[in-house]
């Protein structure tokens, strides 16, 4: 993967990316205060269509009403399907509440769903869309650091199944994404860091100058401004590069997956509770396949040591005692990776690390 490093931003204007994937091509529009053109822009992309926004609570808490304002303003009429706060609402039983609430607010095949909130909405609206009516086109309009660096982007939408994450789904591409950088300001401080995980991923797993940026300016991006719009964008244009390239995971797309093999099972062995949200595993999953990486003879001691040594400075957890209640054991763990989707006819896949700025997919690593 080539580096895709950019001067920061120093204008306001705001900075658009655009994945190409043919006639779904669709741009991501990334800057501070681009709620209030929410309105203007879905005008500009659909004429006369009707909006429902899908939300959580906390979310219509604190920027549904601008939302809503934004797209009364161009004249666009709209309903709201707000759901309650949480991962427990990716399930069948939300998924209809949506779909029917779609429905009953006479949404049709002209009209657009708006995806209002972090990664948990965009993929149960997105789903939603994809579903109502043989496919609605949605727009994504993310609020966490990860929802606008990862989840908003690339059309994976879903919902939860008892056997596991994410296993009912669609790819399903949004028409647009608006990443509006100040509603990151309400996010707490926790889920902000989270996010940040997927922010260094990017880094280490393609592109070595921007983690050396990052380790440098990574305050100004958890402070706001040039910064954290400069490190969306540059996340945006690696993921949107990578899923034009591999849109349904046959190969690059995995890259992605960085730290999640062990990431995942952490968080299932937390019960995908508070004790580990999902950005926390995977900066200890990404700091165990450094570790597995350096264990392999693929990079030295030290570069690995780099790499978790930024995660931790930024208060991720790096190490399995960082969980707090403690840290599933190493059989559980197995059980879980055993568990996990990634798993190819019992050989493991892992993506592994040459160095910084070099993942790989390994995809017969043995259980020992
Ligand atoms: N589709 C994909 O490609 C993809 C990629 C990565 C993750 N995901 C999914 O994303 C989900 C996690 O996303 P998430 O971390 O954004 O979680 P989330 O959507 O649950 O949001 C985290 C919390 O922050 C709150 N919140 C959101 N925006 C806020 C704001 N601006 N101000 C105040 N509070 C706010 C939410 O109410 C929630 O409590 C998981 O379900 C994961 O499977 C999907
Ligand atoms: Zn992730």
């Amino acid at each position: 993967m080539t580096a895709i490093m950019t001067a920061p931003l120093r204008s306001g204007e705001p900075t658009v990316v655009q994945v190409a994937l043919g006639a779904r091509t669709y741009d991501i529009v990334i800057g501070r205060g681009l709620l209030a053109s929410l309105g203007a822009r879905v005008k500009a992309l659909r004429a006369g269509a009707r909006v429902a926004i899908v939300t959580d609570e906390a979310v219509a808490r604190h920027h549904l009403a601008a939302a809503e304002a934004a797209l009364k303003g161009a004249g666009i009429d709209t309903a709201r399907i707000v759901v309650p706060v949480g991962e427990g609402s990716k399930s069948y039983a939300t998924f209809e509440t949506v779909c029917e609430a779609i429905i009953a607010a006479r949404i049709e095949r002209s009209d657009l769903i708006v995806a209002l909130g972090g990664g948990v909405i965009g993929d149960l609206a997105g789903f939603a869309a994809a579903s109502v009516r043989r496919g609605l086109d949605f727009v994504q309009v993310p609020t966490t650091l990860l929802a606008q660096v990862d989840s908003s982007v690339g059309g994976k939408t879903g919902i939860n199944s008892r056997q596991g994450k994410n296993l009912i789904g669609a790819f399903h591409q949004p028409a647009m994404v608006i990443a509006d950088t100040a509603l990151l300001d309400t996010l707490p401080q926790r889920e902000f860091r989270a996010g940040y995980a997927e922010v260094a991923k990017y880094g280490l797993l393609g592109d070595a100058a921007f983690f050396s940026w990052l380790e440098a300016n990574w305050r100004d991006v958890f402070s706001g401004g040039t910064a954290r719009e400069h490190a969306i964008a540059v996340c945006c244009r690696a993921k949107a590069a990578i899923v034009a390239r591999d849109e349904r995971e046959t190969g690059e797309r995995a890259l992605l997956n960085l730290g999640h093999t062990f990431g995942h099972a952490l968080e299932a062995g937390c019960g995908f509770s508070g004790r580990l949200l999902h950005g926390e595993a995977v900066a200890l999953g990404m700091a165990l396949a450094f570790e597995f990486s350096a264990r392999k003879g693929l990079i030295s001691a030290a570069e690995a040591e780099r790499a978790r040594a930024h995660l931790a400075a930024v208060g991720l957890p790096t190490h399995l005692k960082d969980v707090s209640g403690g840290a599933p054991g190493i059989d559980e763990l197995m059980d879980l990776i055993a568990q996990d989707k990634k798993v190819k006819r019992g050989k493991l896949t892992f993506i592994l690390v040459r160095s910084i700025g070099q993942a790989f997919v390994a995809n017969d690593v043995d259980a020992s």
